[in-house]
């Protein structure tokens, strides 16, 4: 059976069975036994790491063991994947990293996102015909914003990692697998011969990933020596080390050399932000997420709020109703994202009205509960006063509570597939989530509007949405998601899975999923739903594909006292571990 084949099987296993008789105990409150349940999360007791490499995930569970904090693990992760899982980790990119310390009962949002170039401006990114070049956002040095992992990642160590580990030990795992190299298999063995083109391009990223005139093949080793020394530098001197000096140097004249603005004076000037995530309840439930300049938080809150006004529950997990009122109150959101949201430090996005628990009421009232809305139908609200794996997410929470939820990218696998010569750093695109002109489409398909626009410094709109979910204050759930536009509705579905279908942590992320983003006007659903459901939603009105995978939401949750893991079984290689 081939992998896709499979884990169709599996996921029509996880759903499949008809709703049960009885309501299940309250999420996370009822042992998970081997006996009762179709799929198994890990447990542990003392920490986990769910991420989507494995040796990446060991790290992060060796620096727990050693007396790290959830922090500390999560920057060791954060810079192993840079060197395990190359299409997507990163220091040449940016992110979000939520972090909730137990002890302060304090929930912060790290933002790490890159920015636009000093000499970046409106029509960078449109041809002589006044339209979108989507080549220059997408493959040259004008797609590079100015990467912000590296000052996000010591950031986080620095304001809220344990006290106990330095940088220099956080970082050694990562530079010694960078140095002495790592096999390419599972998920790297999938994804370097889809890079080809894109890395082959560039002699400094075919002296790396490529062996003759073809990628590394499963079996032969990735050894990325410069990559190390970059890390070694980093580990010994900071941030600075990256964002000054040689590598800063390095770094401006590769992108300038393919065509960009960015120049050694951005990247010294470079800051993350801490930020106040965006708080939402559902169900009783408390969900706390990414704020703006992310899209995530604020539409994940958005749709679980009109969500809240159906029995999701009594209609069951994979029911025809059940996904006709998902992709129902998914598509205003994504109409609203296109209007109103941008970097809050450029334009006034309405969070609050957008969160609103009465502006849902509004939403959930134009829902047919039997008809599919047309999306010329649905209009960006008045808020009251196929897609890649491009993107990786990790989750992280220690014995003492403390959690991280990281997603980070370089916007497509491998970014712009340029290494900046001698640094050893994949450098991203992702000056292709600004618009490029109001109306027209990113990669994602993703409309976007003014408030969107490219301009010098700013953050361009993002989709990641690391999550927490609390129950009387008390951290249930650590999840979140690669997938460009699809990361949204991906985290919805995990949460929808446990709070209203019960789903144990395994089930709940391998569960089929369906996504609409408005426009297109395509309901998107993965393999392993039933064809007489997607039956249904056809004559429902939905315009219905059957198209690949998305989404890799490896999570962590808290059970009867434990901590369970699930890594998300449509990557490779992805690994939930703990000790
Ligand atoms: N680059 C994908 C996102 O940030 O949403």
């Amino acid at each position: 059976m081939t992998r896709t084949g499979s884990l169709a099987l599996a996921l029509l296993l996880a759903v499949s069975a008809p709703a049960r008789a009885q309501a299940p105990p309250a999420p996370g409150t009822a042992p998970i036994q081997a006996d009762d349940e179709r799929m198994l999360p890990v447990l542990a007791s003392h920490g986990m790491v769910s991420s989507q490499e494995a040796r990446a995930s060991r790290v992060g569970v060796e620096i727990l063991r050693q007396g790290g904090n959830a922090v500390d693990a999560a920057v060791a992760v954060g810079f192993a994947l840079a060197v395990t899982l190359p299409r997507a980790g990163n220091l040449g990119g940016g992110g979000f990293m939520m972090v909730h310390l137990a002890a302060r009962n304090e929930t912060v949002a790290i933002d790490y996102r890159e920015t636009a170039p000093a000499a970046a401006t409106e029509t960078m990114f449109l041809g002589p015909d006044g339209e979108p070049d989507r080549a220059a956002s997408t493959r040259t040095g004008k797609a590079v914003g100015v990467p912000g992992t590296v000052r996000g990642l010591a950031e986080a160590h620095r304001l809220y990692g344990s006290g106990r580990l330095s940088l220099v030990d956080l970082i050694a795992p990562a530079e010694r697998l960078a140095r002495e190299g790592i096999p390419v298999e599972a998920g790297l063995a999938d994804s370097l011969p889809r890079a080809s083109g894109l890395l082959g391009q560039w002699p400094s990223s075919r002296a790396i990933f490529f062996s003759g005139d073809r990628t590394l093949q499963r079996g032969e080793t990735l050894v990325q020596r410069d990559l190390a020394d970059t890390l070694r530098a980093v580990a010994e001197g900071g941030p600075d080390a990256f964002y000054r000096g040689p590598v800063a140097a390095r770094i401006a004249a590769a992108v300038q050399g393919a065509g960009g603005v960015m120049t050694e004076a951005d990247l010294a000037a470079y800051r993350p932000e801490t930020r106040l995530p965006v708080r939402g309840t559902y169900r009783g439930y408390d969900i706390v997420s990414m704020p703006p300049p992310s899209s995530g938080g604020v539409h994940l809150i958005e749709i679980l709020n009109v969500l809240e006004g159906f029995d999701l529950a009594g209609m069951g997990a994979g029911s025809a109703a059940a996904l006709h009122t998902l992709a129902e109150a998914m598509k205003p959101a994504y109409a609203d994202r296109a209007t109103w949201l941008g970097d809050p430090a450029r334009t006034r996005v309405p969070v609050k009205g957008l969160i609103a628990k009465p502006y849902a009421d509004a939403l959930r009232a134009a829902i047919d509960p039997e008809r599919a809305r047309p999306a010329e139908a649905v209009k960006a609200g008045d808020p009251l006063p196929f897609e890649h794996t491009e993107t990786t997410h990790f989750s992280v929470v220690d014995a003492e509570g403390n959690a991280v939820s990281n997603t980070y990218t370089l916007n497509f696998s491998y970014g712009i597939g340029l290494v900046a010569e001698g640094t050893g750093v994949l450098l991203n695109n992702e000056m292709d989530d600004f618009s490029a002109k109001t109306g027209a489409r990113n990669a994602y398909g993703l409309v976007g509007g003014a408030a969107n626009a490219v301009a010098p410094g700013a953050r361009p709109l993002s989709s990641m949405t690391p999550t927490f979910v609390f129950r009387d204050g008390r951290l249930l759930l650590v999840t979140g998601s690669p997938g460009g536009s699809r990361i949204i509705t991906t985290v919805l579905q995990v949460i929808v899975n446990v709070l209203d279908f019960r789903m144990n942590l395994a089930e709940a992320v391998a569960a089929p999923r369906i996504h609409h983003q408005w426009q297109p006007d395509v309901l998107l659903a993965e393999e392993g739903l039933s064809p007489d459901t997607l039956a249904i939603l056809r004559s429902r009105g939905h315009k219905v594909k059957v198209g690949p995978s998305s989404g890799s939401a490896n999570s962590v949750m808290r059970v009867d006292g434990l901590l369970a893991g699930a890594s998300d079984p449509r990557q490779r290689g992805t690994l939930a571990d703990g000790y």
